[in-house]
């Protein structure tokens, strides 16, 4: 078992040991679901942000897969959402404002700001994304993206673009 720390204030130190951890955390373990679950409660631990989950494509929807934080809304349509529309234009979105930004899907009132990764497949195609929603405004910057975006890298590369793929 493993037993996370965190002790640096300094956020970039605080990704570079996230990282670290989540690598030795899921190259143990093959299972797609367990390491969704672990990375989603390791970012939790590491900055206590309100929602960190997984959203899996299945057919023309997102479906909820593990989170930490309040109860979400369980599909989200192609498109739809900045978790849709991160999977539609498969590409991270950083929104500092989400009343601001149009087609934003509310689970919770509390949610002020979001980032939204894809994480892709071994053809190119998006085959799930990672959402973080924050009680303040503007949480996320590039540092979160560019991290963010090498925590994703690390779980698409053992589950979704590997040979031996272990869904
Ligand atoms: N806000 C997201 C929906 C998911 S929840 O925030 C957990 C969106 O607009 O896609």
């Amino acid at each position: 078992m493993h037993e996370l720390s965190f002790q640096s204030e300094d956020k970039t130190q605080r990704y570079q040991d996230l990282l670290s951890q989540i690598r030795a955390l899921i190259e143990e373990e093959s299972d797609l679901i367990a390491n969704l679950a672990n990375t989603a409660a390791a970012l939790k631990e590491a900055f206590g942000w309100l929602w960190i989950g997984f959203y899996l494509v299945k057919g023309e929807e997102l479906v909820l897969g593990p989170f930490q934080g309040p109860i979400a809304c369980t599909r989200i349509p192609y498109n739809r959402g900045v978790c849709g529309q991160s999977w539609a234009g498969k590409q991270t979105l950083v929104v500092p404002d989400v009343n601001a930004h149009p087609g934003h899907i509310a689970c919770s009132s509390r949610s002020q700001s979001e980032i939204v990764l894809p994480l892709i497949d071994a053809s190119g195609k998006v085959a799930a994304v990672l959402d973080i929603d924050s009680e303040n405004l503007a949480e996320f910057d590039q540092t979160d993206a560019h991290y963010l975006q090498k925590l994703v890298e690390i779980i698409a590369r053992q589950h979704f673009q590997s040979r031996t793929k272990t869904l």
